[in-house]
């Protein structure tokens, strides 16, 4: 890999040096109260900024946070992300209240060395996610202005082709951070002649949203076990009937022909719980994927289910586990995301957990971080990376 990295840099010295660090601190935050829910994104990035600080670098941190439209939206301020950047950094974090305007020019104008600053949501400014060349420089060029020298550390991002992330380092010297390259070497190593057999769980809602991961993963893997909202399309393509469950019309022909084509490798749920309603206290029950109601819907997988599962993860030497099982964030609808899970850290494989919502699954489970061989900080980033797709922000560290 041609990319250089944050030791490069370091090995330059960066004392007194502008850093700009393009951080994927877009961390999941209460409705209601607005509080993080999960820092696990805040803590991924600490070595790198550790290092930058301990350097005597000036740091300038940038992110997104939310899809806001362009427009600066309060509901997507940095700002709650500032205050617990701080608190793990054990220094405080300046804030601006801009990205590219006067309180971001005064913030950065008067860091001292070893200081960081978080400028506000890239996603205030319509050139970060245009699609127009031209406005994404122009703030591109805005955004090069604050740095020296560029830091990618936002690996959740690097799918994006966003002036943050593609445009800004062909502005300055560049190079990858300790999460991005961490990521990138332990995605490789699924890429490359993993250790068989190789087991995928994919979970999550949508087969469109997966259907490129499955179909490059399918020659690949040794296994791949389909649970959450999206087995429904299996199940129905098996000609099952899935009552009200999550389904999609459009996917039933393509996910059949999956099925065909993938010589046994594919295990579907043989057991679910069906509700009453999408409610974390409607009433529900475990049936087989023969039986469901034509008026109850699916929300996790059932026991029976888990316990195959387990079975076919516990073969694994190498494990790769993208989506939950089913409603995690109800504890009625918890039980096969927690069983796919502890079966995974039980298992004595190299194991890699894909994606925000498998990651905050772990988490909100209360399960061991440490026990799984590695937890991605990028949901569609690592699905794309596994689908051999090249990646915008990597590719311009490539350059
Ligand atoms: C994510 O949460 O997947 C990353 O932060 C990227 O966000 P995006 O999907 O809104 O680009
Ligand atoms: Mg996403």
């Amino acid at each position: 890999m041609s990319i250089r990295t944050l030791d490069d840099l370091l090995a330059e010295g960066v004392s007194g040096r502008r850093v700009l660090v393009r951080a994927d601190l877009n961390v999941p935050l209460d409705k209601q109260s607005g509080a993080i829910t999960d820092d696990g994104r805040i803590r991924a990035v600490l070595p790198t900024l550790g290092a930058l600080v301990e350097a005597g670098a000036k740091v300038v941190v940038c992110s997104h946070l939310g899809r806001p439209k362009g427009t600066p939206d309060p509901q997507f301020s940095l700002s709650p992300v500032a205050g617990r950047l701080g608190e793990l950094l054990g220094a405080p974090v300046h804030f601006a209240t801009d990205t590219v305007g006067d309180s971001a020019r005064s913030t950065v104008a008067g860091l001292a060395d070893g200081q960081v600053a978080l400028l506000e949501n890239l996603r205030f400014n319509a050139g970060e996610t245009s699609k127009d060349e031209a406005e994404r420089g122009a703030f591109a060029d805005q955004l090069a202005a604050f740095g020296d020298a560029y830091v990618d550390d936002a690996f959740g991002a690097v799918h994006r082709k966003h002036a943050s992330v593609y445009d800004v380092p062909a502005r300055l010297p560049h190079v990858a951070g300790r999460l991005v390259l961490r990521e990138v070497e332990v995605l490789s190593k699924l890429t490359s002649e993993p250790e068989r057999p190789y087991v995928v769980v994919l979970g999550g809602s949508k087969v469109s949203d997966k259907l490129a991961v499955i179909e490059a993963l399918l020659p690949t893997v040794d296994r791949l076990l389909i649970g959450g909202g999206m087995c429904f399309t299996f199940l129905k393509a098996q000609g099952l009937e899935v009552g009200t469950s999550l389904l999609e019309k459009d996917m039933v022909e393509t996910c059949r022909n999956l099925l065909e084509r993938s010589g046994g490798k594919i295990m579907l749920p043989v057991d679910v719980v069906v509700a009453d309603a999408f409610a974390p206290d409607a009433a529900h029950d475990t049936v087989r994927v023969d039986g469901i109601p034509s008026h109850r819907l699916g929300l996790d997988i059932g026991p029976e289910t888990v316990a195959g599962f387990a079975a076919a993860l516990s073969q694994g030497k190498t494990i790769f586990w993208n989506g939950p099982m089913g409603v995690f964030e109800m504890a009625a609808f918890a039980a096969g995301t927690r069983g796919i899970a502890e079966a995974i850290t039980k298992a004595d494989a190299f194991s890699v957990v894909g994606g925000g919502d498998s990651a905050a699954a772990v988490r909100a489970l209360g399960l061991d971080e440490s026990s799984f061989g590695h937890i991605s900080t990028g949901g569609g980033a690592s699905l794309e990376y596994l689908e051999g797709k090249t990646l915008p922000g990597i590719a311009a560290l490539e350059n």
